[in-house]
């Protein structure tokens, strides 16, 4: 995590001019090494992982040098008070004047004690500066432990110092679908159940679990994606215009849309909800193995590696109107995007005399392509009267050259601000927890079976019947 994606946001910030001038990384870690080390590996990874490519070693040796490295077990008290004092001299040399970040770049089951441990060695308090804590996702892995994690770290921090990391909320194009909706005349008026008749919400990866079999046998691709990542691209997609683009203001809108979602019973849990696990196949020709063969995975394992879900949101706008959403991994594809399916118009004029009409369609593209693309019906140039689908189609990112900060890069800075804006609030980690927990329950009651997919294909057949049920199909990229 660190050496891929927090240095690497940390040189760009300082290539761009955007870091404090005041500023130095103390890094905790259990490994014995000196600060020159530790200096040359983070600029290895910010050789290896950064995003624009560090031609300039001199901004590399700068940077690094304001790096240090103590070797502690965070779990256990001794090392903080010597952290206390290194942050204290680290403060006198480059003048940070108290001001600290943690960023909790650690397995999910050491935040509560780190945050106790930093209270009791005076890190978490504020008559010196501001201090702010970075979580990491998953925040807890049902609510039961997201309320108790929640509990420990709110007696030590208040709500504004904590910033609950979902990565998605600081891609570019997340931040672009409230702009999109808010800023256009001709978006707004249409996005409703008068004129809308389900949207896809598609988040596919082609990589496996790599080397985090552990981490991902105890999350799955509900606890890795579909609590956080695909239920903040839902909340923007179907949320209500805030009152003002204050972060509370923000957030209440979003958390909104969690708390209209219709419950899934626990014994619906089927009727709406899907999971899947791949087996070996291809991708792109190339030959990969099964989840249950990869490294750290049980032979036995029942961890799903594919979601869909649909889920009904009881409120004026969308009453009737169903939000499909999956994600999964050794999928064909990497791709997020959020598709918007219009309903056909009355069966009179053309949509009479051409009965393949399609309806419309926008679609947001989040990644890898940054964009909308708007689907209309169009007459095809000639003689014969022919109606065929046309595409308006914006990339903000196909340009040569053009690659669009890391999300990381944001939201570091954002913390340094103080916004949080593109964090997540706790009553939405609550709602959302609420949501996945009856889904968990409905899918204990089950024998102990999982549907499968070879990889390379777009999930288990499952998952095509979820939508069958009602007339529809996904709509693959
Ligand atoms: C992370 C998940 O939060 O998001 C990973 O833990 C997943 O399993 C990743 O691969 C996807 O993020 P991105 O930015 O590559 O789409």
């Amino acid at each position: 995590m660190a050496r891929r994606k927090i240095y690497p946001a940390i040189y760009n910030l300082f290539l761009s001019g955007e870091l404090p001038e005041h500023f130095a990384v103390l890094a905790v870690g259990r490994r014995n090494k000196i600060d020159e080390v530790f200096r040359s590996e983070a600029a290895d990874a910010i050789r290896k992982f950064s995003r624009v490519n560090p031609g300039d070693n001199r901004a590399l040796e700068t940077l690094v040098s304001r790096f240090y490295y103590y070797r502690a077990d965070f779990t256990q008290y001794q090392g903080y008070e010597k952290i206390a004092a290194l942050m204290e001299s680290l403060n006198e040399k480059y003048g940070t004047e108290g001001n600290h970040i943690y960023y909790l770049a650690v397995a999910p089951e050491h935040f509560g004690s780190i945050v106790q441990n930093l209270a009791r060695s005076g890190l978490a308090d504020q008559t010196n500066g501001y201090k702010r804590v970075v979580i990491e996702k998953p925040f807890g892995k049902d609510l039961k432990s997201a309320v108790e994690l929640n509990n420990i770290i709110t007696q030590v921090f208040h709500e504004d110092q904590i910033f609950r990391i979902d990565h998605f909320l600081g891609k570019e194009m997340l931040q672009n679908i409230t702009v999109i909706r808010f800023a256009n005349a001709f978006f707004e008026p249409v996005w409703n159940n008068k004129f809308i008749d389900h949207v896809q919400i598609t988040s596919s990866e082609v990589i496996g679990v790599e080397n985090r079999g552990e981490y991902y046998e105890k999350s799955g691709a509900m606890r890795d994606m579909m609590q956080n990542h695909m239920l903040q691209l839902l909340m923007l997609t179907a949320m209500e215009p805030p009152v003002s683009l204050n972060t509370n203001d923000i957030r209440d809108e979003k958390v909104k849309v969690l708390r209209s979602i219709n419950q899934i019973e626990p014994k619906n849990v089927n009727k709406n909800v899907v999971r899947g696990q791949y087996t070996e196949g291809y991708i792109s020709g190339k030959w990969v193995p099964g989840y249950r063969a990869e490294d750290r995975v049980s032979p036995y394992s029942l961890t799903e590696t594919y979601m869909a879900m649909k889920v009904g949101i009881e409120n004026f706008r969308w009453a009737g109107v169903p939000f499909y959403l999956r994600t999964g991994k050794r999928l064909p594809v990497k791709t997020t995007k959020i598709l918007v399916q219009f309903r056909p118009l009355p069966g009179v004029i053309y949509y009479k005399e051409f009965s393949n009409l399609e309806s419309n369609r926008i679609i947001i593209e989040v990644q890898p392509r940054e964009g909308v693309i708007i689907r209309f019906n169009g007459k095809k140039p000639g003689t014969r009267n022919e109606i065929i689908p046309v595409e308006l189609d914006f990339c903000q990112n196909c340009a040569v050259g053009e690659v669009s900060p890391d999300a990381y890069e944001r939201l570091l800075l954002d913390v340094m601000k103080g916004n949080s804006t593109l964090f997540t609030r706790w009553d939405e980690v609550e709602h959302a927890w609420r949501l996945m927990d009856n889904i968990s329950k409905g899918w204990q009651m089950q024998p102990p079976v999982i549907p499968s997919y070879p990889a390379g294909t777009w999930g288990p057949a499952e998952s095509d019947e979820l939508l069958k049920m009602d007339n529809r199909k996904w709509i693959n990229p």
